[in-house]
């Protein structure tokens, strides 16, 4: 077991990190709650793996719990799931003093959260993440949202959990394309923050990539410690939680120009890092060995890294709706150093034209 400090403004609380058992689980909750009544949420697929056993043990606990399961898939973080989700609290008669519980990855910890921060003015919020992604970005640092059919994340909130409950064993059952999704975005950490990650990430690839739970271990705690104070010095992103999206520029373009139809959020955001880390080799900002020590890390973990059949301008198009920008300006993260990315808003535009178009020579 180890434990992440998260600090905000607004609450504070830990992320506990286990290999295998839910008991701890149950204590942990019971410590972090007002009140013992509780509503679950899950989709589908985790409810088949995972709800039964956490049943009986609430069961057992006496907790007063109900559970909702949802779709799985981003369609599920609509309004149309969150009016389901308030009626649902109501009938179970939530009140402020009770707590809904996300079990799943970032489509229900988002759609759960922003209930959560929303029903009666915010109501009691933990996070129990089950995707590799969920447990390293997600669910760590507050953001919650649902989409809008013409924007994705639109409508949100920042609210933090009381408490964050990882079982890394969780991710054994996970497909292995969802596995690589979240990789990438673990991946990203290194680049933005620390090199000795990802050279750590470099020499024990071979075990995460077999799930070895002792190297998860190591490599998720990392992440986590790594975005929790990212988040501590700027919870609602006013300025340095914006590096976090490194990567995420050009890959929010690729999902949008590809209708969220042909890649994983992951996948996109690998393609994104590739091409914004061929913006910054075209800019002079760094050289060709971390360009190629890159292609390299990402290609040994099966993850894309080429943009094809995506129109330049329709990816142009795309980015010039960032929620990013400011005044009309794209705004990029893009390394500098090993380790280091800065905040780039004035970037040539036939530089980036050229990159999309062609990466580098
Ligand atoms: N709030 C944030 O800061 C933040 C950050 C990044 C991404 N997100 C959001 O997260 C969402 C993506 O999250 P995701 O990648 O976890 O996708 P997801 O929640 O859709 O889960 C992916 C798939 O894995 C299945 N699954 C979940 N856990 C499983 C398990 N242990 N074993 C087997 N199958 C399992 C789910 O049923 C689903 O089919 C997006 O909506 C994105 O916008 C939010
Ligand atoms: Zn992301």
């Amino acid at each position: 077991m180890s434990n992440v400090y998260v600090k905000t403004k607004h609450r504070s609380y830990y992320i506990h990190i286990e290999e295998r058992d839910w008991k701890p689980f149950i204590i942990y909750l019971k410590e972090s709650l007002k009140s013992n009544r509780l509503l679950i949420v899950c989709d589908d697929n985790v409810h088949k793996l995972y709800y039964q056993s956490i049943d009986i043990m609430l069961s057992e606990a006496k907790f007063d719990h109900d559970v909702v399961v949802v779709p799985h898939g981003e369609a599920t973080k609509s309004i149309k799931w969150a009016e389901k989700l308030y009626t649902k609290a109501i009938d179970n008669r939530l009140d402020r003093q009770s707590t809904i519980v996300a079990l799943g990855g970032g489509v229900v910890g988002d759609l759960s959260g922003f209930i959560a921060a929303t029903y009666m003015r915010g109501i009691g919020f933990v996070q129990v993440p089950t995707t590799l992604l969920a447990q390293i970005d997600s669910s760590v640092g507050g953001k919650v949202a649902i989409n809008h059919l013409m924007a994705k994340n639109i409508v949100g909130s920042f609210y933090q959990p009381s408490m964050v409950y990882i079982n890394i064993s969780t991710l054994e059952t996970l497909s292995e394309r969802e596995f690589l999704s979240g990789l990438a975005e673990l991946i990203k950490y290194g680049f933005i923050w620390d090199y000795e990650f990802l050279n750590w990430m470099d020499d024990n690839i071979d075990k995460i990539l077999a799930r070895d739970i002792e190297a998860l271990k190591n490599a998720i705690a990392k992440a986590c410690k790594i975005k929790a104070h990212i988040v501590s010095i700027d919870e609602t992103e006013q300025g340095i939680r914006a590096i976090l999206n490194f990567g995420h520029t050009i890959g929010h373009a690729i999902e949008a120009a590809t209708n969220y139809k042909i890649y994983t959020h992951g996948e996109a955001i690998a393609i994104g890092m590739i091409y914004e880390t061929k913006l910054a080799y075209n800019l002079g900002l760094i050289n060709r060995q971390y360009l190629d020590n890159m292609i390299f890390l990402f290609k040994r973990c099966s993850l894309p890294t080429d943009l094809k059949d995506v129109d330049t301008s329709l990816l142009m198009d795309k980015m010039s709706l960032d929620k990013k920008n400011k005044g009309g300006d794209i705004v990029f993260v893009l390394p500098v150093d090993a380790g280091e990315v800065e905040i780039f808003s004035n970037i040539d535009k036939d530089i980036l034209e050229k990159t999309l178009a062609k990466g580098c020579e």
